[in-house]
């Protein structure tokens, strides 16, 4: 991981060593969890806020109908039952009716050559089920991501107050936008709803030190998707590949050459200098 700014090293020193220190107040404000994982995000519009003039933002599209998509680390995916189906293909080994052949599969070691998990039209040899029975595992899976409740936030403590000011002050809600508004839902209850997921859902380029390598839709090696900051209190590790379970390192992984996020670093540590002498 590359060295964090020497502002940023002060900071840490000072507020490991001083609990009134300005960037404790940061630090208590992102333990706070927040709401989770609510689907019907409307893209565009209500999502885009005052600061999109100020901060360039790449959104990533649907490659059919141009849409844009905001589910995984680079917004690569448009809906949760795809996500549901490439998920149960690529990282559990599972064929599906959305991805029906096995991944890298070695000839003469493919068991199944029909889709694993599929649509359960004749139950029990009848054609009746409830839902739930004659749904696919993917479908269920995908239901359970659209409908679980958002976990409860902690007390908003003065302290929590306080980091919730600096956030703004900074910039740092730039990308990681507090409020937005859900569009249509299928789904009771979750039309027209305002929800914090401290996210725009936009690609920002994060420089070199967070560069990948990978490229998905229209995001390349250094673009990411704000990640949400909802729920962040109860993560065990952060960034994309989960190099840190510090909060202070993730702060830093966002300053590197090339990153969208190096003015609100700069003006971030900036801010901790000055408020730090005058307290
Ligand atoms: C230019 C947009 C931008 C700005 C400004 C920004 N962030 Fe981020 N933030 C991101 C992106 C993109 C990621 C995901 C990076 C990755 O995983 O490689 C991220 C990740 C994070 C994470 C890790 C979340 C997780 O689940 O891994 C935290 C915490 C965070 N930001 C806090 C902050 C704070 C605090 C500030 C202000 C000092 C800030 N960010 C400023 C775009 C931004």
């Amino acid at each position: 991981m590359q060295s964090c700014p020497a502002g940023l090293q002060y900071a840490a020193r000072e507020s490991q060593r001083d609990l009134s220190h300005p960037y404790a107040d940061v630090w208590t404000w992102a333990c706070r969890s927040h709401a989770g994982f609510r689907t019907a995000v409307q893209p565009g519009g209500k999502r885009e806020g005052k600061s999109g003039a100020r901060h360039p933002r790449h959104l990533n599209r649907s490659g059919n109908d141009g849409t844009v998509t905001r589910f995984g680390w680079k917004a690569q995916n448009k809906s949760l039952v795809m996500f549901a189906g490439e998920a149960y293909n690529v990282e559990q080994g599972v064929s599906n009716e959305l991805f029906p052949k096995e991944r890298s599969a070695v000839p003469g070691c493919i068991f199944n050559g029909s889709a694993e998990d599929a649509t359960n039209l004749l139950l029990n040899g009848g054609s009746t089920g409830t839902a739930n029975e004659m749904s696919s595992d993917m479908i269920n899976f995908a239901l359970f991501m659209r409908l679980s409740a958002p976990p409860a936030p902690a007390p908003f403590t003065s302290s929590a107050q306080n980091g919730a000011k600096l956030f703004n002050t900074v910039g740092c809600a730039l990308c990681h936008t507090p409020t937005l508004t859900t569009g249509p839902s299928r789904f009771t209850g979750m039309s027209n709803v305002s929800y914090n997921p401290y996210s725009d859902f936009a690609l920002h380029h994060m420089g070199t030190g967070l560069a990948d390598g990978i490229v998905q839709g229209g995001a390349g090696s250094d673009q990411f998707r704000t990640a949400p900051l909802w729920g962040v209190g109860q993560r065990l590790s952060f960034i994309h590949d989960g190099r840190t379970s510090d909060l202070l390192a993730t702060i830093c992984a966002h300053s590197s050459n090339g990153s969208e996020a190096n003015a609100v670093i700069n003006r971030s540590i900036r801010s901790v200098q000055v408020r730090y002498k005058m307290s």
